[in-house]
């Protein structure tokens, strides 16, 4: 059987990895500012999340959701303290779409409603009605059509009234920071006019921070840059570093009723012992302080660099722009200078999603190699 060919691949095969670092199979060592698409927080094979794991595998691995999983209790009080989100539920799953999926759904039980509100170049996987939401019609197949979203520019809040006012909404899903997009953003003042007509017409706002949360933008969730309470935060990649696990944050006010929702493997015993030790380590190592303190050093040093248009993004989820395709930048970053770096749906930019643990002489080996390739 061959694999069904759907990832075009750089020729790079990692076999093992250590903080910020991965080695291919000739030990060639590669610093990783792109973390496996925004996926490693706590960087690649913590000594503490590896032994969380390996002692929770060891007593149990799996059992179903209709048995009591004192786990999943540990860490949605650990993850509503850590986040400052402590009157929200937490439903857990196992990937980012389906943590849209899962919110989006449960917006429309709620309200009685079917239609979406989303935002140009928004990405919010590619499940049934998340790939509805997301502004790219190449992923999205007939089958998906039936979904009703209507897509509006960023901070146009006019639009966005205009639009809840018809009464058909039963959510506006939104990024706190845009991710495959290109690193777009609403406004605080966007947001928290969002915020209030959501409210005002009893339509669900969901804040995706699967790309943007977990301190990636240097705060917990990067939403709360704005001061805003969304009814649901969907969360995922940072969470497990690299363990599949996704949650919904759901405001405490909107009850749960049995079987409204549910999954096999969702917030199983492994990918809870993960996701604890994830946030274990963002604490005890002040890793959103980290976050900032580079990400300061990072914008400092990249004002070096003549060639840079424009810096998008907060904390350590930056995308640099250029004013040509960043195609060939990136692959001579990987292949002249062993430097993981990722891109966007904006050609012109070089997307930076590096472990929450980015250290500032990891940046100095950024900026040396980004201008030595330029
Ligand atoms: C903002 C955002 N939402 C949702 C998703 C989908 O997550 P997953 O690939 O885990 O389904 C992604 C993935 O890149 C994302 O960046």
């Amino acid at each position: 059987m061959e694999l069904f060919d759907v990832y075009p691949l750089y020729n790079v095969t990692p076999v093992k990895a250590e903080g910020a670092y991965v080695w291919d199979e000739n030990n060639r060592k590669y610093l990783d500012l792109y973390g496996g698409h925004g996926v490693i927080s706590v960087g690649h094979t913590h000594p503490k999340y590896v032994n969380d794991i390996t002692s929770q595998l060891n007593n149990l691995g799996f059992y179903s959701n209709s048995i009591q999983n004192p786990l999943q209790k540990e860490l949605a009080n650990k993850l509503g303290k850590l986040s400052n989100c402590e009157n929200y539920n937490l439903f857990l799953c196992n990937s980012g779409a389906e943590a849209n999926e899962n919110a989006l759904k449960l917006a429309s039980f709620k309200t009685g409603k079917s239609r979406i509100i989303s935002f140009n170049n928004s990405f919010h996987g590619r499940t049934s009605a998340a790939v509805a939401a997301t502004d790219n019609k190449n992923i999205n197949a007939p089958i998906n059509l039936q979904q009703e979203v209507t897509f509006l520019p960023l901070n146009n809040i006019k639009l966005v009234i205009h639009e809840i006012g018809k009464g058909d909404v039963a959510a506006v899903i939104i990024e706190g920071i845009q991710g495959v997009g290109g690193l777009d953003e609403g406004t605080t003042e966007f947001f928290q006019e969002v915020e209030k007509f959501c409210k005002k017409h009893g339509v669900f706002l969901i804040l995706d921070e699967i790309q943007s949360g977990y301190g990636r933008s240097g705060k917990f969730f990067a939403f709360q840059h704005h001061i805003i309470k969304p009814d649901i935060i969907t969360t995922a990649k940072g969470m497990g570093n690299g363990f599949p696990i996704g949650g919904v944050l759901i405001l405490d006010k909107h009850e749960a009723k049995y079987g409204m929702l549910g999954t096999t493997f969702g917030g199983n015993h492994l990918a809870c012992a993960a996701a604890i030790s994830v946030l274990d380590i963002i604490k005890e190592e002040e890793l959103i302080e980290n976050v900032n303190k580079t990400s300061a050093y990072l914008l400092e040093q990249i004002k070096t660099i003549s060639q840079v248009k424009k810096v998008k993004g907060k904390g350590l989820m930056l995308g640099v722009e250029f004013d040509f395709e960043v195609g060939e930048l990136r692959k001579k970053l990987i292949f002249e200078k062993q430097i993981f770096t990722g891109g966007s749906m904006n050609k012109n930019l070089l997307r930076i999603l590096p472990p929450l643990t980015m250290n500032t002489d990891q940046v100095d080996v950024f900026i040396n190699a980004l201008q030595e390739v330029l």
